[in-house]
C-alpha cells in the first residue's frame, strides 16, 4: 500500500482539530495538586551526565494508591531548589516506587545528582496524557527512540515486556550521537531475550570499542521488515528527531494518527496555570506530552 500525505490533506484535517480544549482545569486536576513525600532509594549512574533515581513514597497507603502510565510525567520537587517535569522510566505495574531517568543540565538537576539514597524529595502526579497501548493490541510495535529519549520509552519497553501475548512483533530502536551517551546499556541483554523483541542501536560518531552500526537513527530502518499495514510507533527523542523519523515512517506506510511522539516543552506548574508549555492555544502540560504526529504536525510551531 502506498501512502503519501499532501500538504492539502494537513491543512484541511486541521481544520477539524480543537486544540486546548479544557473548560474546567481545576476540577480536572483532581488531587493532583498534593505532594508526596518520598525517599530516594537507590542512585545508578548511567553515564557521565545522567543518573538513574529510584524514588517511593513514604507513606505505605498513597504509595499502594499511586499509579501512572507510560508516557506520563512527575513534577519532582528538590526542596530548596526548585520542581521539574521529569518522565516515568519505570514499569507502570510497579506500586509507588518510580524511577527516573535525569541528566545533569541546571539548577534543579545539578543538585539532585549530588543528592544520596535517603534524601527525602517530593513528587506531584502523575500527569499528561500516555502512549495509548490499547490501540497497539495484536499490532506491530516499533519503539523509538533518541538520546534521553530512551527514559519515558522504557516504560512502554517494560508494559509490552510484561504483557507480551497483547502484541505482534515488537522492534526498539535506539540511537545516540556518542557511544558513552546510551543510557541503559545493562537491560539491552535482556530486552533481545524477551520472546520476539528485536533491538537495533546505532550511534553517529563511534570511539575505538564501538562495533555496531554508525549512522542515523533512520539509518536503521535499513534492518527492519515490518508489516506496515498493522503496526504503531513510538518516537521519543529531541524534536530535530521526530521530523526525519516520521516521515520515514510515513514512507514506508505507517499512517501519521499510528505515530505518537512525546513533546517536551518548558514547563513550569505541569497543570495548566502558568502558560509556559502552551503551543499555540494547547496545554502541552494537559494535551500533552504524548500527542499523535497528525496532531503534532497541526499545532503551529510545535516542532
Ligand atoms: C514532560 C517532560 C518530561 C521530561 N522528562 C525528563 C526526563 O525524563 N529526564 C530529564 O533529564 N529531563 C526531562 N525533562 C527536562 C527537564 O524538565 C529539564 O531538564 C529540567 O527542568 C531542567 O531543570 P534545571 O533547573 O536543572 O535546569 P535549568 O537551569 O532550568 O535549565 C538547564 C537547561 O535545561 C533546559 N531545560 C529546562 N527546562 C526544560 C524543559 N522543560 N524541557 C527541556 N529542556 C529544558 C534549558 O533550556 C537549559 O538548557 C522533561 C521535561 C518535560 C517537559
Ligand atoms: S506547565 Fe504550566 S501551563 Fe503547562
Amino acid at each position: 500500500m502506498e501512502y503519501s500525505l499532501k500538504y492539502q490533506d494537513v491543512l484541511s484535517e486541521s481544520k477539524k482539530i480543537k486544540p486546548g480544549g479544557r473548560l474546567n482545569r481545576k476540577t480536572d486536576l483532581g488531587n493532583f495538586e498534593k505532594t508526596f513525600k518520598s525517599e530516594i532509594t537507590g542512585v545508578i549512574e548511567l553515564t557521565p551526565l545522567e543518573k538513574l533515581f529510584q524514588v517511593q513514597i513514604i507513606n505505605h497507603d498513597e504509595r499502594e494508591r499511586f499509579s501512572f502510565k507510560p508516557g506520563q510525567f512527575l513534577m519532582l520537587e528538590v526542596p530548596g531548589f526548585g520542581e521539574i517535569p521529569i518522565s516515568i522510566s519505570s514499569s507502570p505495574s510497579r506500586r509507588g516506587v518510580v524511577e527516573l531517568c535525569i541528566r545533569k543540565s541546571g539548577r534543579v538537576t545539578n543538585f539532585l545528582h549530588k543528592m544520596q539514597r535517603g534524601s527525602h524529595v517530593g513528587i506531584k502526579g502523575p500527569f499528561g496524557t500516555c502512549f495509548p497501548m490499547e490501540k497497539f493490541v495484536n499490532e506491530n510495535v516499533l519503539l523509538i527512540a533518541g538520546g534521553l529519549g530512551l527514559a519515558p520509552l522504557r516504560s512502554a519497553i517494560y508494559y509490552v515486556e510484561e504483557n507480551r501475548n497483547m502484541f505482534k512483533d515488537i522492534s526498539i530502536m535506539y540511537g545516540t550521537n556518542v557511544p558513552g551517551q546510551m543510557l541503559f546499556t545493562y537491560q539491552y541483554e535482556t530486552w533481545k531475550k524477551i520472546d520476539g523483541i528485536k533491538l537495533f542501536t546505532i550511534v553517529q560518531n563511534p570511539d575505538k570499542k564501538w562495533e555496531g552500526k554508525v549512522g542515523l537513527i533512520t539509518d536503521l530502518f535499513e534492518e527492519i521488515t515490518i508489516d506496515a499495514s498493522n503496526t504503531h510507533a513510538i518516537v521519543c527523542g529531541p524534536p530535530v528527531m521526530f521530523k526525519f523519523v516520521c516521515n520515514k515512517l510515513n514512507d514506508i506506510g505507517i499512517p501519521m494518527e499510528k505515530m505518537f511522539v512525546s513533546l517536551e516543552r518548558r514547563m513550569h506548574c505541569g497543570m495548566g496555570k502558568c502558560c509556559r508549555c502552551n503551543v499555540g492555544s494547547t496545554y502541552t502540560c494537559l494535551s500533552g506530552p504524548v500527542f499523535d504526529y497528525w496532531t503534532v504536525m497541526n499545532l503551529k510551531e510545535a516542532i
